[in-house]
């Protein structure tokens, strides 16, 4: 598949209409002007799920989730952006057109497809295999049903089982028209030296594994005899489609429960991941045996996070928590654990109760990472000094990973509390431990780019970090009241009548100034660069419907906020009376923003003459500083005046 072409992207987006694509997951209520439903990114029973046609936007207040029809895809099916634009296509009639892509690629691709179709056939077989074969009843099926699986969760995991024999699924697949090649490319067949194939899993139950997308990429498979002098468990080998750091086993299963939960549990097996979703814990995955990876990840935390440990109780099962839980923390995800008992593992604990005594032992039982770690730590150092003091480093470094730095700050009086000491020395060894990581990570970055750092955008805005209130209220009137009327006068005190758009532009562009917020800034360079080429006025439509998701979401918020609680005529204002009424506010937020500016720029001056030893470039700089604090003074004035 090539890139979607601009023009059809355009033809699709013209055509789509929000609450039909919503209405498709969504029952909507009409509501006035707009729609109303329940959230499905939560699980809430008064409606607080708005879509409004007029804007083409929709915005959840449960859960703050706002966009485009296709920022709705994107998060509800967990789209990416192309697939989300493929999927209107198809429901709107519009024919997909790609530009021509590389031969290569189609040759790269058309490879990857065969080794899925493949594997999507072998599934098929197994589970043929299993339901119909007489040995596979007798020994697969019944292995599982033993296991206390149940035909609906055998279904679900659609597993299977491989009969035995030296080359049984070569027979069969190659019986079916598939290619040697792309049998052994997916390493369900092994070719042998004399020119001869042989079955990698025969007699095994086979576990498939899915993308993210449902599509089968490997398999893992179990021996069915305790006893067995061979590995419990083979998986497929790396391929082009099997990349084991980047697979998260039931991922494709649970994802829709994760999101609408908010948290997701991660174990280590494949029987845990299916037995808890039998038990009605369908929120969970495994990294199948391997320690986590920063890829797996960032796969669950597009759904969420907040994840949950539940690794087995013993020394090795402890470790393996550890270490995920570090790089859990420095991916930003909110940790928790549930201690299991010893020899229990959450496949054996969620079969010895049922659905709600499992859901309340987990939440009874959960605690934080810091109480985990913390508790097990203390258990096994006892009062030896060393292993205490080891154990302090152990915690804060762990804390050091934390990339929101009140979460640090909170998470370390904790543990100051915990283990009964000195917030300060705790701080201090904090602050010691993160320059030395900070040092670590640039040399890293400069090996890696040897051009010197870059400047990297955040694409999203992070959750603590929220705009400014007068960029926010200066970002509310270009969108909403662009086209506006307002008067005012100019700074040689004549009046004027001009829209509120271009007001606030040119009089930005007279400063030079910009919003700090990264996607206001985006936004806003947007629009001044359309109103300076071509004296045009982007409209709110423009960037609801934005590529990228972070605009598209911020604008949303914007537009439904003025829905919910600002609507002049609701509120019975008049015409004139809101005239004058932007007029002030539009005067009033120019002012607060340029204050900020410029507070912003006398503290910059500040901590650069601090630094400086040089004189000239301090009578420089001084002056400068004096110049601003003398706007300042003056724009304080103005603005009392205004107030
Ligand atoms: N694993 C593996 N290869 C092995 C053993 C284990 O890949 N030889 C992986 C599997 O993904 C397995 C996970 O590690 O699911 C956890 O291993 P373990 O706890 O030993 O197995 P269980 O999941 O408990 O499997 P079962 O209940 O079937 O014994
Ligand atoms: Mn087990």
């Amino acid at each position: 598949m090539g890139r979607i072409t601009a023009s059809c992207v355009e033809k699709i987006l013209d055509s789509v209409r929000i609450e039909e694509v919503v209405g498709d997951f969504v029952q909507l209520k009409k509501s006035g002007s707009s729609f109303r439903g329940l959230s499905p990114f939560s699980q809430e029973k008064t409606p607080s799920f708005y879509v409004v046609p007029s804007k083409q936007i929709f915005k959840d207040f449960s859960s703050g989730k706002g966009g485009s029809a296709v920022t709705f895809l994107m998060e509800h099916e967990q789209l990416t952006y192309p697939d989300a634009l493929r999927w209107l296509a198809k429901k709107y009639n519009i024919e997909i057109e790609e530009e021509a892509s590389s031969e290569e690629a189609d040759e790269a691709r058309n490879i990857r497809e065969s080794l899925l179709a493949v594997n999507a056939f072998a599934a098929k077989q197994f589970s043929t295999w299993m339901w119909e074969d007489a040995v596979g009843r007798s020994v697969g099926l019944s292995y599982l049903r033993e296991r206390g699986f149940t035909e609906e969760t055998i279904r679900r995991f659609e597993l299977g089982f491989h009969l035995e024999g030296r080359s049984s699924f070569f027979d069969a697949a190659r019986a079916a028209g598939y290619q040697a090649e792309y049998l052994v490319g997916t390493g369900l067949s092994i070719a042998r030296d004399d020119g001869s194939h042989v079955d990698r899993f025969w007699g095994r139950a086979m576990f498939p594994i899915h993308s993210l997308g449902g599509r089968i990429v490997g398999f893992g498979g179990r021996v069915l005899k305790s006893d067995a002098k061979t590995a419990k468990y083979l998986n497929s080998p790396e391929s082009d489609i099997y990349h084991k750091s980047r697979v998260v086993y039931g991922l494709y299963q649970a994802k829709q429960s994760i999101a609408r939960q908010d948290r997701c549990y991660i174990v280590e097996g494949y029987t845990d991941v299916i037995s808890l979703s039998q038990a009605g814990v369908q929120n969970v995955v495994s990294s199948s045996g391997t320690a986590l990876t920063v890829e797996q990840i960032r796969l669950v935390k597009r759904l969420t996070s907040n994840v949950t440990l539940l690794y087995d109780g013993d020394s090795a099962g402890i470790r393996a928590s550890f270490r995920g839980m570090d790089l859990l923390l420095e991916e930003g995800m909110l940790v928790r654990a549930v201690p299991l008992p010893e020899g229990e593992d959450p496949d054996s604990l969620a079969r010895s109760m049922d659905t709600e005594g499992l859901q309340a032992y987990l939440s009874e039982h959960e605690v934080d990472f810091m109480q985990f770690k913390s508790d097990l730590l203390i258990e096994s150092a006892g009062k030896d000094p060393i292993k205490r003091a080891e154990l302090v480093k152990d915690i804060i470094h762990s804390i050091a990973k934390i990339p929101n730095a009140i979460l640090r700050e909170v998470y370390l009086r904790d543990s100051a509390q915990r283990l009964g000491m000195d917030e300060r020395s705790l701080f201090a060894e904090l602050d010691r431990i993160r320059a030395a990581d900070g040092r670590a990570a640039q040399r890293e970055q400069e090996r890696q780019q040897p051009d010197g750092p870059t400047l990297v955008v955040a694409s999203a805005p992070v959750l603590d970090q929220r705009p400014p209130a007068v960029e926010e209220a200066l970002m509310r009137i270009l969108l909403l009241h662009a086209n506006d009327r307002i008067t005012g006068k100019t700074e040689d005190g004549e009046e004027f009548v001009d829209a509120a758009g271009p007001v606030v532009l040119d009089d930005l562009a007279t400063d030079e100034l910009t919003f700090s917020y990264p996607v206001y800034a985006q936004i806003h360079a947007d629009m001044d660069a359309a109103w300076k080429s071509e004296e045009r006025i982007l409209t709110s439509e423009v960037f609801s419907r934005h590529a990228e998701p972070a605009v598209a979401s911020v604008v949303a918020e914007l537009l439904t906020e003025r829905y919910a609680l600002a609507d002049w005529k609701r509120k019975n204002i008049f015409v004139q009376e809101r005239e004058d009424h932007l007029s002030k506010h539009v005067e009033e937020c120019l002012f607060r923003f340029k204050e900020l500016r410029l507070s912003d720029m006398i503290i910059q001056l500040k901590t650069e003459l601090e630094s400086t030893e040089d004189a000239d470039k301090r009578g420089q700089l001084l002056a400068q500083f004096t110049h601003f604090q003398g706007v300042r003074n003056a724009l304080h004035k103005k603005l009392n005046r205004v107030l």
